[in-house]
């Protein structure tokens, strides 16, 4: 494995690799909260939120890249019906982020994460938000190493199994 990687902007023709490491992403948050509950048609659901962000002009997903292999990624969004110039965050999120276990502790998501950053404050959004499940303490120290600090909590009803959505949308 070499150690050099690069960021660059998704094509349609990475589908493929960015629905796997979606997956894994989703595994991931499977792992640490055994009440995350695994969105029913998972693939399809998968195909369409990859393909609505190449088609969403206000969406933009980066891939870290290491010679030919896909290593991570980064999906960004300001949400439709988010008014531009708006000095306010509502609406401006990271929604994706993985870095393959292997390249982890080497700025790969930092990489990401500027590039993002970037596509978003072009956009008019300084202070965008991120979801990050409560049992997801290393992406917790992550955001907050990124500047990133807590201004709300989301409480969600625990009344037994499956109380708990999983969804497209994981953080
Ligand atoms: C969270 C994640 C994206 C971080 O990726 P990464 O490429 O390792 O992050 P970076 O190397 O850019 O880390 C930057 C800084 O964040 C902090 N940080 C990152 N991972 C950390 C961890 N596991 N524990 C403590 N601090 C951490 C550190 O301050 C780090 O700087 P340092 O390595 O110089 O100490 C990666 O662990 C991952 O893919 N996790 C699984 C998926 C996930 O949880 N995604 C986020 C969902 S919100």
């Amino acid at each position: 494995m070499g150690e050099a990687f690069e960021i660059r902007a998704a094509a349609r023709s990475d589908r493929r690799e960015v629905a796997e490491m979606w997956r894994a992403l989703i595994a991931h948050h499977g792992a640490l909260d055994p009440t995350y509950v695994l969105p029913a048609g998972l693939e399809g659901a998968l195909h369409d939120q990859v393909e609505r962000a190449f088609d969403r002009a206000d969406c933009g997903i980066w891939l870290a890249a290491a010679g030919d292999r896909a290593i991570g990624f980064a999906l960004a969004e300001v949400e439709p019906g988010a008014r531009a110039g708006d000095p306010g965050a509502a609406g401006s999120w990271v929604h994706e982020l993985w870095v393959d276990p292997q390249w982890r502790r080497r700025g790969v998501a930092s990489a990401l994460v500027d590039r993002a950053l970037d596509f978003l404050r072009e956009r008019g959004r300084a202070a965008p938000n991120v979801r990050v499940e409560a049992a997801n303490t290393a992406a917790l120290r992550f955001w907050r190493a990124r500047g990133f600090r807590e201004h709300s909590h989301v409480l969600t009803l625990d009344d037994g199994p499956g109380a708990v959505p999983g969804g497209a949308n994981t953080g």
